[in-house]
């Protein structure tokens, strides 16, 4: 699938405002892969779509994961707001001809993480959060760290969105949780080297 053709697809399934939404993200998920080093176009690809079976019913989610139980990544017993994610990843491989697995990785877990993300699915993440629109309190300051570190800000960017579950009293998504502590212990483990280094 082109670039184009993922436009016209979002544009097709997603109100105005998300769609707005989307191109922000691509925007910013483009400059973090320029920023690192990481291919401009798997994110592109992976930030137009991201969002793209967000607006379809539960009942046509659960069925896209009842259908590819293989890709669902036990959806189904995860909160409902981590399954638009798992099903755009799913129609991109089996409706809209994605076979990247770095892009599908990125667009399936752009909403909880996971431990062991790559490059791109940090970048999917943080644009996602951090998209021109986006005005909630601390972004500037998330937006200030993803220029400089991508793990020191996806640790506070997994940090805030698992505090902001727990505040409303929903389920946090296992998945996240692990992402969280999995991307602590990075940078946990980087800091104790450059400690070690200095010495
Ligand atoms: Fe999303
Ligand atoms: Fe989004």
């Amino acid at each position: 699938m082109t670039l184009k053709q993922a436009k016209e697809l979002v544009r097709s399934r997603l109100s105005d405002q998300r769609y707005e939404h989307t191109l922000n993200v691509k925007k910013m998920a483009v400059k973090l892969a320029k920023r690192y080093g990481a291919d401009e176009e798997q994110a592109a690809l992976a930030a137009l779509l991201h969002d793209a079976a967000k607006e379809i019913s539960k009942d046509e989610m659960r069925a896209i994961m009842r259908a590819y139980p293989e890709y669902a990544e036990g959806g189904e017993e995860r909160p409902t707001p981590v399954w638009h994610g798992i099903c755009a990843a799913i129609l991109a491989r089996t409706e809209w001809g994605v076979e990247d697995e770095a892009v599908l990785s990125a667009i399936a877990c752009h909403t909880a993480g996971k431990p062991g993300m790559s490059r791109l699915d940090k970048i999917l993440y943080l644009a996602d959060m951090t998209s021109a629109e986006r005005d909630w309190s601390g972004v500037n300051k998330l937006r200030r760290l993803e220029r400089n570190d991508l793990d020191a800000a996806m640790l506070v960017a997994l940090k805030q969105t698992n505090d902001f579950v727990l505040s409303q009293g929903k389920p946090l998504d296992p998945m996240s949780k692990a992402a969280y502590e999995d991307i602590q212990a990075q940078v946990e483990a980087r800091a104790g080297t450059a400690c070690g280094s200095s010495d």
